[in-house]
């Protein structure tokens, strides 16, 4: 706080303080993306730093890094105090669970969904009968989508089934031409093939919609009006703030963020929403994805729409250790979608990192590690049986289960359930990928 005694200072007291003032409006400016205003606290945009800290060991996660040096993963509790988000509880399960009046998903019941915004917002709405639709979305990279991509998807599935609901599918093309070294055919090809991994989770066709940017944007005066207005609202200066991008950076790159954000807003999708303006939207995604979403926040109300909801998920580790980031261009990186049970035998035995000891005698007496063993980890995401989950984890802990039986049961986990995806997608035809792909009305009135 400053004060000044205006009638005893200097000109150059004055001048100085004004100069102060200046300085420390820039710095308010460069810290929240927004213009001082005397009296009024930051808008929504509190954090847009993705919580980049000068402490070393922090983690920092965006869109495009995620960065940790704990062997246990990111600290997903910090996470959420920095992104001002709020955490899912066992009030907020429990009251998903009597809305829907199903059990859990797994997901739910591990904490592996474990940061919202506004879900409460969302089960108000639905308990009054009003309907709200799903978003979420795939950045087409490559041909190779790994089993973390599928996290949001299963989940994104089960939310689709559970509330009955209509579901919107982002592929952003233009963002991976954008930032790849890709040509704009290849990733407009890759969301073709990506869809096909997407439309193997089992979405409903007649509930889904979903969408290449490349395609969509050409055809959907509702999608463009939506994205110009974002780009009306938000400054190079936020996204900046939000993104880290910088002068260098091409002008692409610097309007994308408007162009994530615009799904969440119904009036993108005139021919399922009947014009509606005012539809509610839930996005689950990983927290990686939020950036998008503080931005599109911020700016909602402003263009008169409402602010959409969001579910965030954890990262699903790398084999090697939740420090290092799975890697579409490391092969052993991950299981990915295309792996064959031998494949998938040799990488678990390989290269998941253990929590076990270095010798059988050393582990009978002092157990292993849980917190850090990714064969285990994985098994919080894909086995559906809690009490043999709990089973493992006293065994594991206790010594009395080695590392190599860990990590056949979670062989024989992942196994059939890697065939049974490449069935389904085996089964996805280009015709049905161009259904989903059409712009149409889905099974609801509005
Ligand atoms: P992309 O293709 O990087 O990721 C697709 C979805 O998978 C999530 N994800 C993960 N989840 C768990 N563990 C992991 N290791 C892991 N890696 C990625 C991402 O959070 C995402 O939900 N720009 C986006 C595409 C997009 C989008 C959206 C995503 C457009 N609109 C709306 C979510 C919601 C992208 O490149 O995602």
């Amino acid at each position: 706080e400053l004060s000044f005694n205006m009638g005893s200072l200097s000109v150059d007291e004055i001048e100085a303080a004004v100069r102060m003032l200046l300085s420390l409006k820039l710095l308010y400016k460069t810290t929240t993306g927004q213009d001082y205003q005397a009296g009024l606290p930051p808008r929504d945009l509190v954090l847009i730093n993705n919580g980049t800290s000068k402490e070393e060991d922090e983690d920092f996660v965006d869109p495009w890094t995620v960065q940790t040096s704990n062997a246990k993963g990111v600290d997903y509790d910090k996470l959420i105090v920095r992104f001002g988000s709020s955490k899912i509880d066992t009030d907020l399960i429990n009251r998903i669970e009597r809305a829907t009046g199903q059990k859990p998903h797994r997901f739910l019941r591990r904490g592996i969904f474990f940061s919202h915004r506004d879900m409460d917002q969302i089960l108000d709405a639905y308990e009054n009968k009003k309907s709200f639709y799903l978003y979420t979305g795939r950045g087409p990279s490559s041909q190779a989508m790994h089993v973390g991509h599928l996290i949001p998807f299963i989940f994104t599935k089960w939310l689709q089934e559970v509330f009955d609901v209509p579901l919107v599918v982002q592929l952003t093309d233009d963002e991976k031409y954008l930032w790849k070294d890709l040509t704009i055919e290849k990733s407009y090809e890759y969301a073709r093939e990506n869809a096909k991994d997407i439309i193997a989770c089992g979405f409903d066709i007649n509930k889904t919609f979903i969408f290449s940017d490349l395609d969509y944007l050409g055809t959907s005066t509702g999608f463009y009006k939506n994205i110009v207005k974002v780009q009306k609202h938000v400054t190079f200066n936020q996204v900046k703030g939000i993104f880290g991008f910088t002068d260098s950076d091409c002008i692409g790159k610097i309007s994308f963020p408007a162009i994530q954000a615009a799904p969440s807003f119904s009036s993108s999708f005139p021919q399922i929403f009947n014009g509606k303006e005012n539809i509610q939207c839930l996005i689950p995604c990983a927290i990686d994805q939020d950036p998008y979403f503080r931005m599109t926040r911020d700016v909602a109300p402003r263009i008169g729409q409402p602010k959409p909801a969001l579910l965030h998920s954890v990262f699903f580790p790398a084999l090697q250790g939740a420090q290092t980031k799975m890697s579409a261009s490391d092969p052993n990186s991950s299981i990915f979608l295309t792996d064959t049970p031998k494949q998938i035998k040799t990488k678990i035995n390989k290269h998941a990192f253990s929590g076990g000891r270095d010798t059988i005698e050393e582990h009978r007496k002092y157990g292993g590690n849980c917190d850090v063993d990714v064969s285990f980890m994985y098994l919080t995401f894909f086995l559906e049986d809690d009490d043999r989950l709990e089973q493992l984890k006293q065994a594991y802990t206790s010594g009395e289960l080695l590392t190599g039986e860990l990590k056949k049961v979670l062989i024989e986990t992942l196994q059939p359930l890697i065939a049974a995806h490449q069935e389904r997608r085996k089964q996805v035809t280009d015709e049905m990928v161009k259904q989903f792909m059409t712009p149409r009305k889905l099974a609801f009135e509005f």
